[in-house]
């Protein structure tokens, strides 16, 4: 991994992944692109921006070809509760997208990382344990657009010889980008609310269990899965990863124990909710501790000490 591209570059892991790698790699080797511009100024002027559609694939080519990438972090997708608001551009965005991607990768010998999720899972899975190969057929349409993601990654490593790797990646807490889109976003938002010293209503029921990661477990995967020797991995692509299983009603627990006058209630979004139900409660990530050493630093009560400590606002009140 010499030269590298980060698309979906200013999202919620592409604003945490792209500095990291720039450290890395070099600022000059690492190339972020994204529909829309950096929210974190270091990130456009701390090396290579591009604003770009993944679906433009004149661009991109352009890109990959004239800086000679031979790594690409496919990151530019619409999560669940977006895509479900808009499943026909959700189709568009994050097939054509990742098709795109696939199609340059094999024409310049790229490697691509490409993340998959929990909602690649429905109803039919398997909820407690949720086994690395099982039944898939989600109801949503982004959980959709991940088994096809995932078999399209498969097709091209089998294929072509493409070098494609990924992760099914459970919710996502970090404090860099505001939440996404995302059905497990609640978990952000409420220690957002906390923070600044609000109670917080949340859209889950509270006793909605759903597996989770924080951040620096998150970039730390990817990097280990991207450096794990390919003769190692049966599974190169698509590992089921978790690092901590919990409900909203946990998490504000866990948080009151820092913030002891923090409140929430619940006002449930039908669609939202339908979307959590249809996914499985804790995964089981054996594979992937197996196959390239897995495993995660952060718990609960870790996640949450260190979240409170990163997220600051004037109003914060402390126990
Ligand atoms: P995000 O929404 O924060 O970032 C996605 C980025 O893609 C955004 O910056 C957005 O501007 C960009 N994008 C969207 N449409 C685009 C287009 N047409 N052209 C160019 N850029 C476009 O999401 P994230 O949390 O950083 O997720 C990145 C990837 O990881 C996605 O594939 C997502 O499905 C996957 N994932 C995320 C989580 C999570 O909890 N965050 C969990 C599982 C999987
Ligand atoms: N965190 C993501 C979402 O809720 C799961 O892929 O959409």
């Amino acid at each position: 991994m010499n030269k590298i591209l980060i698309t979906g570059a200013t999202g919620q892991i592409g604003s945490e992944l792209t500095p990291l790698l720039r450290q890395r790699h070099g600022a000059d080797n690492v190339i972020g692109v994204d529909q829309r511009p950096p929210r974190d100024p270091a990130i456009a002027a701390g090396g290579p921006f591009h604003e770009l559609d993944i679906r433009d694939a004149t661009a991109l080519e352009r890109i990959v070809r004239e800086n000679k990438i031979d790594t690409v972090f496919h990151l530019a997708a619409l999560l669940s509760a977006t895509a479900e608001a808009d499943p026909q551009m959700a189709w568009d965005i994050n097939m054509n997208g990742l098709l795109t991607i696939l199609e340059i990768a094999r024409k310049y010998c790229c490697a691509v990382f490409f993340p998959s999720s929990i909602g690649a899972f429905g109803p039919q899975t398997p909820p407690e344990n949720t086994p690395q190969d099982t039944i898939q057929r989600p109801d949503t349409m982004y959980g959709i657009t991940k088994v096809v993601g995932e078999l399209l990654c498969d097709y091209y490593h089998k294929h072509y010889g493409v070098d494609t790797r990924g992760l099914r990646f459970p919710g996502l807490i970090s404090y860099k980008t505001p939440p996404g889109g995302g059905t497990t976003d609640y978990a952000v938002e409420m220690f957002h609310a906390a923070a600044r010293g609000h109670g917080y209503s949340c859209f889950l029921k509270p006793d909605t269990r759903l597996d989770m990661m924080y951040m620096p477990d998150a970039l730390a995967a990817i990097l280990q899965l991207m450096a794990a020797d390919l003769n190692h991995l049966s599974h190169h692509n698509a590992f089921n990863i978790t690092a901590m299983s919990f409900t909203p009603e946990q998490l504000a627990a866990a948080i009151k124990k820092h913030i002891p006058d923090f409140s929430v209630h619940y006002r449930i979004d039908p669609i939202r909710q339908a979307i959590a139900d249809s996914w499985p409660r804790h995964m089981n990530d054996s594979a992937a501790r197996e196959e390239w050493g897995w495993h995660s630093e952060f718990d609960l009560a870790a996640m949450v000490s260190d979240m409170l400590e990163h997220i600051s606002y004037p109003k914060r009140r402390q126990a």
